[in-house]
């Protein structure tokens, strides 16, 4: 299977699965307790059916999109996640690149193993910043000045994340970060020597926004429900992201909010955006998925505020129906991890491609040739 044999999201995840040893795997592909907030963020959208409409002259479509002040050629783009280079010695490099050549938004995250410094060369588009918010101050604070520094556009402060989830997958196969060599990893990396060759001889693993701040995750392998449990403030409460919003004075987002009421505190705090999103299902299983959640945060929030649908994303139909419910944007992490860990940047660029034209086709098919024309009028649920 090669690269060019990848068409949809199942394409990419499959050949993924073919180039990680199985720990890395399946901290990409798992998720908490039974994973059935994970499988449902995508089925969801099998519950609405799209309704076309016909004759609309539609030969040129505009799927151009402005949100948190951010003009995007596309409206989906790539959610910050962690530890790139463990899925692909290119790491945050490919995703910035390929985001920057489809005119689209990414992600960095504060666990990020290439630097903000580094990604502004290489990324002069829009890029966010994912902050987690650590119990050490002077961390905070140098995660923001460098992003602020680098020229992120975008803060995120995940919400969701205020203890580890239950990841099962994760503590069956030992996975941690740095991968910890043991008897039956080693026999994981034995068998993908391509990918073991790249990540022991390649630029070392590092974290680059911990350095001098904390060695738990660089230097110390820890497992992400660990260090979500033992760096992470539990005390963060809306007083913190208020101050923490004030500080960045700009474009300024939770990532992981779900219900109206703190959809609305959202807006109180002076955010201009706000990620639906349950982070893949890898925190609270039983939670909703964003897609069934959507309606009735943007129905409260959607005129004061940037709603992203994120999560569950696999087909350009999927962006379609939660801008017809009133998204700005979606946003997703595994969609282009697969890729990456598939081929690094070539992987991205594929995706992401492949997520325009479908997108593209769509439109066309619902004979719309920009999404503001996109409304509930074109949806019915089962
Ligand atoms: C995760 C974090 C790191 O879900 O975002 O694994």
């Amino acid at each position: 299977m090669r690269l060019t044999d990848c068409h949809n999201f199942g394409d990419f995840r499959r050949l993924a699965k073919k180039r990680l040893p199985s720990p890395v795997f399946h901290y990409i592909d798992g998720a908490a307790d039974d994973e059935i907030t994970y499988r449902r963020n995508t089925s969801s959208f099998d519950d609405v059916d799209l309704v076309p409409n016909v004759l609309a002259g539609v030969e040129t479509v505009d799927m151009s999109v402005e949100v948190m002040g951010q003009k995007m050629d596309m409206p989906l783009y790539c959610a910050p996640t962690a530890l790139q280079r463990l899925f692909h010695y290119e790491g945050e490099r490919a995703v910035a690149r390929a985001a920057t050549k489809h005119g689209t938004m990414f992600g960095v995250s504060s666990l990020a193993t290439v630097s903000v410094e580094e990604i502004e060369k290489l990324a002069p588009g829009p890029k966010m910043f994912q902050f987690y918010f650590h119990k050490d101050r002077g961390l905070n604070d140098a995660l923001l000045e460098r992003a602020r520094a680098a020229n992120f556009q975008v803060m995120a402060l995940t919400v969701d994340t205020i203890t580890g989830g239950n990841r099962e997958r994760d503590l069956r196969t030992g996975f941690t970060s740095p991968p910890r060599i043991t008897p039956a990893s080693a026999i994981s990396y034995a068998l993908h020597p391509g990918w073991a060759w790249n990540y022991f001889t390649k630029e070392k693993f590092d974290m680059p926004h911990l350095s001098g701040h904390v060695s738990a995750g660089t230097n110390l392998a820890m497992s992400i429900g660990d260090y979500f449990g033992s760096m992470l403030d539990q005390s963060m409460n809306w007083d913190d992201a208020e101050k923490l919003c004030a500080k960045w004075n700009g474009q300024f987002a939770l990532k992981g909010i779900m219900s109206v009421e703190d959809a609305k505190r959202a807006v109180d705090i002076g955010c201009t955006g706000i990620m639906v999103s349950n982070h893949g299902g890898r925190q609270l299983d039983g939670s909703r998925a964003p897609f069934d959640q959507l309606a009735e945060i943007c129905d409260a929030v959607g005129d004061k505020i940037d709603v992203i649908c994120e999560g569950g994303i696999q087909r350009g139909t999927h962006v379609l129906k939660a801008l017809s419910v009133g998204a700005k944007a979606c946003s997703g992490g595994r969609m282009y991890l697969y890729a990456l860990a598939a081929a690094g940047q070539a992987g991205v660029e594929r995706v992401l491609g492949n997520m325009r034209t479908e997108i593209e086709r769509d439109m066309k098919l619902m004979g719309v040739t920009s999404l503001d024309q996109l409304s509930r009028a074109n949806l019915r649920y089962r």
